[in-house]
């Protein structure tokens, strides 16, 4: 039988069977990888705590909350006159230097426009969505990947070292990010979010200071850079869940009232969207916005539902049992409260279907 020797091995006692000179080696080698082993530690712990490697860490973090909160993209854009005046609008305040809250209806276009427009100016945009949840810190940033290493050493076995090491990162969501380099923040529903987490934004809009609460000293205020823009938006209709946003806040921006667009861009960006042809794109149209004058408007169907219903009736070969009216049907349903309500809408959607058929 052969051994084979896969790691050194040490025996205790064994210098007692060595000559002098064997020993000598035995110990100046040993000495050697206990070096190596302590470099294997030192570099372990200094690696990840030097300056080159923060920045490294803060541009790759820098990076991954870009892509994280990579706006989405604008498909199809349609602009016609209406939709330039009220892009040349917004450009006109943003280059004042005003945050600019565009409100509308749902479904109208206020997130597309935002999008657009942001794009336009030609910086980096970042985007978050409003929800109950958001915090200042979502917002901010703040410490994370908090990393915990623990060494333990027993490389010789009646010698037990251990190190435990704590790294933390400060890593900038979309506001600091925005702020520190000159993006386009783009705050879609901000008014979903609890006014508190966004009170950070009134001496971001007023001073152009970002203050950053859980940071000390110097680190703790970011001045704002001369390139940042915000484009906020906000349903103007009621509905539960969202939050009223503190009068100061809405006083620092310009408020630009987006309402649903014309019969013609309507239909233009309904026939962009879907491929129907021009006559379809003008029929459903013409039904969505006769249904949308008669009901309240929590219920109102938007340019989304036109566009719904279009790609519904491109999909629709093979099906012969649904035809158009079901189609409609089926997407204004979508707000439906009772049955009875139901009733309701089937007799505007029928009245409509037959109006412009
Ligand atoms: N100018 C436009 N060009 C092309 N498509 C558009 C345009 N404006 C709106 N749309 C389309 O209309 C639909 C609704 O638009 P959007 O999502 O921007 O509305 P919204 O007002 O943000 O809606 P919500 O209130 O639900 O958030 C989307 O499918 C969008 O792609
Ligand atoms: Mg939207």
């Amino acid at each position: 039988m052969r051994y084979v020797v896969t790691h050194p091995r040490r025996v205790r006692g064994e210098a007692i069977h060595q000559t002098s000179h064997e020993r000598r080696v035995s110990s100046a080698s040993r000495a050697e990888e206990r070096a190596e082993s302590d470099q294997e530690v030192m570099v372990r712990v200094r690696a990840p705590m030097g300056p080159e490697r923060l920045e490294a860490s803060g541009e790759e973090s820098r990076r991954k909350v870009e892509r994280a909160y990579l706006m989405p993209e604008v498909k199809h854009f349609v602009e016609t006159q209406e939709v330039k005046d009220t892009e040349d609008r917004m450009k006109l305040w943003l280059q004042a230097g005003y945050p600019v809250h565009l409100i509308g209806p749902t479904g109208c276009g206020k997130t597309s426009l935002a999008t657009h427009v942001a794009q336009q100016l030609g910086r980096p945009v970042v985007w978050i969505n409003g929800d109950e949840s958001i915090t200042t810190t979502d917002l901010i940033g703040g410490y994370s990947q908090m990393e915990n290493e623990t060494v333990r050493d027993k490389y010789i076995h009646n010698v037990f070292k251990s190190k435990d090491i704590t790294k933390v990162e400060w890593v900038d969501n979309p506001l600091s990010l925005a702020c520190k380099y000159g993006y386009t923040l783009i705050y879609n529903e901000f008014s979903r979010t609890k006014p508190a987490a966004n009170n950070i934004l009134l001496s971001v809009f007023e001073e152009g200071i970002l203050e950053l609460p859980t940071k000390f000293g110097e680190e703790r205020y970011v001045k704002v850079h001369p390139e940042f823009k915000a484009i906020l938006t906000s349903n103007s209709i009621e509905y539960a869940g969202i939050h009223r946003p503190q009068d100061a806040l809405l006083d620092r921006l310009v408020g630009i009232y987006a309402d649903y667009y014309s019969f013609e861009t309507e239909a233009m960006i309904t026939a962009r969207h879907t491929g129907v042809t021009e006559d379809q794109a003008r029929r459903i149209v013409s039904v969505v916005r006769s249904i949308r004058d008669k009901l309240p408007d929590a219920q109102k169907p938007g340019t989304r539902a036109c566009i719904m219903i279009a790609k519904g009736l491109k999909t629709l070969n093979g099906h012969k049992n649904i035809d158009f009216q079901q189609l409609c049907m089926d997407v204004i349903a979508t707000k439906t409260s009772s049955p009875r309500d139901m009733e309701e809408k089937k007799v505007l959607v029928l009245g409509a279907v037959s109006e412009y058929s």
